[in-house]
């Protein structure tokens, strides 16, 4: 941890702007908890990838939520490419003010140099490479720049450092920690398959009734009268597996994660609470 933390501050020395990746399904929950402190002063973008695997008006809600905290923040699906150009746009708002200083002074508007923050399995790899698309260029490496870091040229507006910013995540509350491993972001074997089954059934009752009815053949009476523990126990039947609700259990992150219980966002938005 001391070592992510250092090389991440590190890194933020080298740049304008910071694109902070959090999942947008629990954008609390996939932030590190001493961000701030790595950060300071840096210009942050908080980014909400994974848009397309929340749900919409709950990224709404985070949206302004962090707006109205004067927390410039954007949602974006990076692996469909969608909300890359409303990014650009934010990163080109938040330098205006440092640019057209530098233009009085008459200094030479140059790229603005970039990186991304964020724990694993947020998407960061997959946000450099739509970034960078198919004509990736690398530029040489600059003075003061251990021989490491690359910058790889996006357009003629920015330079984004190659190697992402990784943070751990924080789960010493067991809610976060369930979170975190329903979405893939924490490996699967710090926790009981079983738990997090039941975790994600009761979301999902109360949030994606139809869906979840849906995808296991349950009835209206199933999910009225069954307990969580009877839901799952049921899903285990209907999936043929007799009695093991651990595999049962497994199928049902598998199709979370998969996206086939519908959108969810597991971070209820403060407004909303
Ligand atoms: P990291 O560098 O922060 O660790 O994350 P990475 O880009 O490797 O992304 C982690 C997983 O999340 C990948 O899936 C990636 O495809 C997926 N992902 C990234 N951004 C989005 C997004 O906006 N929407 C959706 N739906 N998925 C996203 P994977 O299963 O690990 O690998 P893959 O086989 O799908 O590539």
């Amino acid at each position: 941890m001391a070592k992510a933390k250092r090389e991440a501050t590190e890194k933020i020395k080298l740049v304008d702007v910071i694109i902070e990746l959090v999942d947008a399904r629990i954008p609390e929950s996939s932030r590190n908890p001493v961000i701030s402190e790595i950060i300071g002063q840096k210009p942050t973008i908080l980014v909400l990838n994974k848009a397309d695997l929340a749900d919409s008006q709950a990224t709404q809600a985070w949206l302004n939520y962090y707006k109205s905290q004067g927390q410039r923040a954007v949602a974006i699906d990076a692996q469909h490419n969608k909300g890359i150009r409303g990014l650009q746009q934010e990163i080109q708002d938040v330098m205006q003010p440092y640019f057209q200083k530098q233009q009085e002074k008459g200094i030479k508007e140059r790229p603005i140099r970039l990186m991304i923050l964020g724990i694993p399995n947020s998407g960061k790899s997959t946000l450099i490479n739509r970034f960078v698309g198919k004509n990736q260029a690398q530029t040489g490496n600059k003075p003061g720049v251990t021989k490491a870091q690359r910058w790889l040229k996006i357009g003629k507006s920015f330079e984004l450092l190659d190697t992402p910013g990784i943070l751990w995540p924080k789960f010493e509350d067991p809610e976060v920690g369930k979170k975190l491993a329903v979405t893939g972001a924490i490996k699967d074997s710090l926790l009981h398959m079983d738990d997090l089954a039941l975790y994600l059934l009761e979301h999902l009752k109360a949030n994606e009734a139809e869906t979840l009815k849906n995808r296991y053949r349950l009835s209206e009476a199933d999910l009225e009268n069954l307990s969580t523990v009877d839901l799952l126990l049921k899903i285990t039947q209907q999936m043929g597996l007799r009695d093991d609700y651990d595999q049962a259990s497994e199928r049902i992150i598998h199709d979370f994660r998969s996206h086939r219980l519908g959108s969810a966002t597991l971070d209820t938005p403060y407004e909303a609470l």
